[in-house]
C-alpha cells in the first residue's frame, strides 16, 4: 500500500495539530502516512503517490506563510494529473473576507498543476464545529479509500 503524505504548514501549531489528527485517523485504518512541512518539503514527492493531503494556515493578509511559498510556486509548475489531493487549513473568522484564503491558494495551484480536488477546499476555524469534524472526517475516509485501493 502508498504512504499517504501530509504536508502542512504552520506558525503557531494549530495546523500541525490538525495534521497529527489526520495521521491518527490513518494509522487506525492502516494506512502508512508521514508529515511533511512545507518549509522544507519538495513537491516533487506528489509526482509519485496516488493521493496527499495539504494543510495550510493563513496569515498577513489571506497569504500563505512566506516559509510555505516556494512550496507552492514549485508545485504549481509540476504534472500532477494523476493525483487526487485534499487541501485544508485551519484559519480564523475574525478576518471575515480573508478567512482561509491560504486554502484557496493551494487548491488553486492544485488544480493548476492539474490535479483534482477530493473536497472542495475545507477551511476550518478556530472554534471547529460539528459540521467541521464532519466534513474532515469525510475528507480522511476518502484519502484512506484511495490509498487502499491501489
Ligand atoms: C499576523 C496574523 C495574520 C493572520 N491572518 C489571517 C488571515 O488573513 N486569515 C485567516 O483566516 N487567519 C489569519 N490568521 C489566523 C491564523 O491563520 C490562525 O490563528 C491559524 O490557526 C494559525 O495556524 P497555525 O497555528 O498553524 O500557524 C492570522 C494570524 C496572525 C497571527
Amino acid at each position: 500500500m502508498e504512504t499517504l503524505p501530509i504536508f502542512y504548514s504552520t506558525q503557531t501549531g494549530h495546523n500541525l495539530e490538525l495534521a497529527l489528527w489526520f495521521v491518527n485517523q490513518f494509522r487506525n485504518a492502516g494506512v502508512d502516512t508521514m508529515t511533511v512541512n512545507m518549509a522544507t518539503a519538495n513537491p516533487i514527492l506528489l509526482t509519485k503517490v496516488p493521493t496527499a493531503l495539504i494543510i495550510t494556515g493563513t496569515y498577513g493578509m489571506g497569504e500563505l506563510a512566506f516559509e510555505a511559498l516556494p512550496f507552492v510556486e514549485k508545485l504549481r509548475q509540476l504534472s500532477l494529473t494523476h493525483l487526487q489531493c485534499g487541501v485544508t487549513g485551519i484559519g480564523d473568522r475574525y478576518y471575515h473576507n480573508d478567512f482561509c484564503k491560504a486554502v484557496d491558494v493551494v487548491a488553486k495551484a492544485v488544480t493548476t498543476a492539474g490535479a483534482s480536488l477530493l473536497t472542495p477546499p475545507l477551511k476550518i476555524d478556530l472554534e471547529f464545529t460539528a459540521d467541521d469534524w464532519q466534513r474532515l472526517n469525510q475528507l480522511a475516509i476518502q484519502l484512506i479509500q484511495i490509498v487502499q485501493a491501489v
